[in-house]
């Protein structure tokens, strides 16, 4: 549904998650993030354990290596078309489409073991957190 003062309703929380962002940041940042795309700046570096990891592995081997091969999942396609984005773009398309013969069959664990098996794929270093198996947070945290 479209209101006429919708359009400056979403402004106004753009600004105000701009200036909760900025007052965060004022304690340990030198640079301010650019005001014109505030998105980037609100990107964390995504973080998973090399033990999900391993159990992403365990899964894309026997649920997806039904279809997919692991050269599809690294190099410039698989950059150029979801490295752009959130790690959250990712998991959101594989846990509502994938395994293209029982979409959502997985859980919500299960997608985001396999997408940190993809960012080791990737090259991308663990570390002491698990990628949370959340969307919202997901759409958060970049490559
Ligand atoms: C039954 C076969 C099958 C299985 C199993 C399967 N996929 Fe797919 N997948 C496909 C097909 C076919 C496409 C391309 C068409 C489409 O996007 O629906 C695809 C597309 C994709 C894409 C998008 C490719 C791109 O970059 O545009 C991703 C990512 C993906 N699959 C990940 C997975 C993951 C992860 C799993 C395991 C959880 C999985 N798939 C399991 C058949 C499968």
């Amino acid at each position: 549904m479209t209101r006429p003062g919708s359009h400056r309703s979403r402004g106004r929380v753009g600004v105000a998650r701009l200036l909760f962002l900025l007052g965060g940041l004022a304690g340990c940042a030198s640079s301010i993030p650019e005001a014109s795309e505030p998105t980037p700046a609100e990107l964390t570096l995504a973080i998973y354990t090399e033990e999900q990891a391993t159990r992403g592995q365990r899964i894309f081997t026997t649920v997806c290596a039904v279809c997919h091969g692991r050269n599809e999942f690294v190099g410039p396609i698989f950059t150029l078309t979801w490295q752009a984005e959130p790690v959250g773009s990712l998991f959101e398309h594989i846990s509502t489409t994938m395994p293209q013969d029982r979409p959502g069959s997985l859980s919500a664990a299960e997608y985001a073991s396999v997408v940190a098996y993809l960012l080791q794929l990737n090259g991308r270093t663990s570390g002491e957190e698990e990628l949370p198996a959340d969307a919202e947070l997901l759409s958060r945290m970049r490559w």
